[in-house]
């Protein structure tokens, strides 16, 4: 680590945005199943449900779109701090909830600062980090999020055997924890040293990249470099850029747009969140008997996203962005086709008094859908996971970058409140037709990857150009690149020569 250390620990900090993002994703699915949040709350049918589950999701729609305004006028700092008040406020409005509008409305308040922390944390994780770190970087995020969901469900867990509503109360109101411990962290946090170059503040960034790069020398040759180098790159845009959103949806950044979009649509159409919001009844529905053994199951889910993670943020520069998602959809989509076929043949659906659904499965399936489930989760956590967030904050120049990602973070979250709203319907109506439209997707993902999106890792943002300025074809695309990187490589070795 040595010289980088003050960057991965600012990273690290931001990346708790990443903790509260996920705790709330995190926190409904088993609070759904807690018999005295039921009954407070009048035992909400799927429709409910959906609208409970899926209020958070709307929120972090608008704030995500919000955001990209917010971190470029009053900087990604004070983005994420203003974005941990919002989420307290919402929390606190949930934990007092005296009726479902009251905690629909405070859903939707703690769903504006989880998004606007979606979108503000990896530019802000981007921007302080060299650039050989910055994919490491902006994956911890990911992983924070793994973590938050992790907490929560075991929270939850803990929290069911409370004998009243302090069972669901106390899971809800502790999200204020790490909110107020980041909001904290971030008034000892730098700006970023890219904003204040482009708010005229270079003496503060030169002192920002000094405790960044070279333990607070802030004359330092690398410090001094990269500093000209900001610099340089903000004129240059000053001078020829447009900032508009408009430029949004002209050549050369549409088809970035558009693959930013679509790969976050696709993130979420994975399915993940079905499992991530409603396992737990899934679970119940499958044959696990009782509420103490699905919500354990949702805990080891838990366990296993946040380890099954760790892979993708140690080797996603060396696997590439392709491939592992290539491969990610395949097992997803296998699993699913399984699920698919062994719930179709043996299911026996009644439906129960309480509005559930038992679908009477063999033992041998019961327990067969829940592996297939766990090795769904690793199949994600592997790829679309970390790559869903990476892809969109590499690929377009800085000075669109945060318009740019409040459009793909939204996309992320349109997609996720769909989702959260038809799934609770989907799972007791189609039961195992959901899995079967989900595999079809991951396999139909694959020729998508396969076709439009080209290859980003170990990338300069100068050779983002490049590679997004040929063919939209990416298979076909791939020769134009190699001559590139051998006409640079040629370059290279001439000039050395020359100087030698
Ligand atoms: C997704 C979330 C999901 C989480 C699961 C994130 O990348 O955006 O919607 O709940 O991964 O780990």
């Amino acid at each position: 680590m040595g010289r980088n250390s003050q960057a991965y620990f600012v990273g690290s900090v931001s990346a708790l945005g990443g903790f509260l993002f996920g705790f709330d994703t995190g926190l409904m699915s088993s609070i759904l199943e807690m018999t005295y949040w039921q009954d407070y709350f009048n035992h909400p049918g799927s429709v409910g449900v959906g609208v409970i589950t899926s209020m958070l999701t709307a929120g972090c729609f608008v704030g995500s779109l919000f955001a990209g305004y917010l971190a470029d006028k009053f900087s990604r700092k004070r983005t994420i701090m203003v974005a941990c008040v919002v989420f307290t406020l919402g929390a606190a409005i949930q934990c007092g909830s005296r009726n479902r509008a009251m905690l629909i409305a405070g859903r939707f308040v703690a769903g504006l600062g989880v998004g606007v922390l979606s979108m503000t944390v990896p530019i802000f994780q981007s921007e302080i980090s060299p650039p050989h770190i910055r994919g490491r970087l902006v994956s911890l995020q990911q992983w924070a999020i793994t973590w938050g969901l992790l907490v929560a469900f075991w929270i939850d867990y803990g929290c069911h055997f409370i004998k009243s509503d302090a069972s669901w109360r106390v899971p809800i109101g502790i999200q204020i924890v790490p909110a107020a411990i980041l909001f904290t962290a971030m008034i000892f946090m730098p700006y970023s040293p890219r904003w204040l170059i482009d708010h005229d503040q270079p003496d503060k960034a030169q002192q920002v990249l000094g405790r960044l790069r070279a333990n607070g020398d802030a004359s330092a040759p690398e410090v001094l470099e990269e500093l000209e180098e900001i610099k340089e790159a903000v004129r240059i845009e000053r001078e020829t850029a447009v900032r508009s959103y408009f430029e949004l949806m002209r050549y050369p950044i549409r088809r970035r747009v558009f693959l930013g979009v679509l790969i976050q649509a696709l993130q979420q159409l994975t399915g993940i969140n079905v499992i991530m919001y409603f396992a737990p009844s899934i679970f119940k529905q499958s044959g696990l008997s009782g509420n103490n053994a699905s919500l354990l199951a949702q805990g080891i889910n838990g366990v296993i996203n946040m380890l099954a993670t760790i892979p993708a943020i140690l080797f996603i520069d060396r696997w590439g962005r392709r491939k592992t998602v290539m491969i990610g959809s395949l097992g997803c989509a296998i699993t699913y086709f399984i699920q698919a076929v062994a719930t179709g043949a043996t299911q026996h659906k009644e439906k129960l008094s309480d509005g559930s659904v038992d679908l009477h499965l063999p033992k041998g399936v019961s327990y067969l859908v829940i592996v297939m489930v766990y090795l769904f989760v690793i199949s994600f956590a592997m790829s679309w996971g970390p790559i869903g967030w990476i892809y969109p904050s590499e690929i377009f120049p800085m000075h669109i970058r945060s318009k740019a990602n409040s459009i793909t973070t939204a996309s992320n979250w349109l997609f996720n409140f769909v989702i959260g709203l038809v799934a609770p319907i989907l799972i007791k109506k189609i039961t195992w037709g959901l899995d079967l439209i989900f595999a079809i997707i991951m396999f139909a993902s694959i020729g998508i990857v396969y076709l439009f999106y080209p290859e980003t890792k170990n990338r300069s943002l100068e050779d983002m150009e490049i590679i997004f300025t040929g063919s939209v074809w990416a298979h076909k695309d791939k020769k134009r690149i190699e001559e590139y990187d051998n006409a640079q490589a040629h370059h290279l070795a001439s000039k050395e020569e020359a100087s030698v």
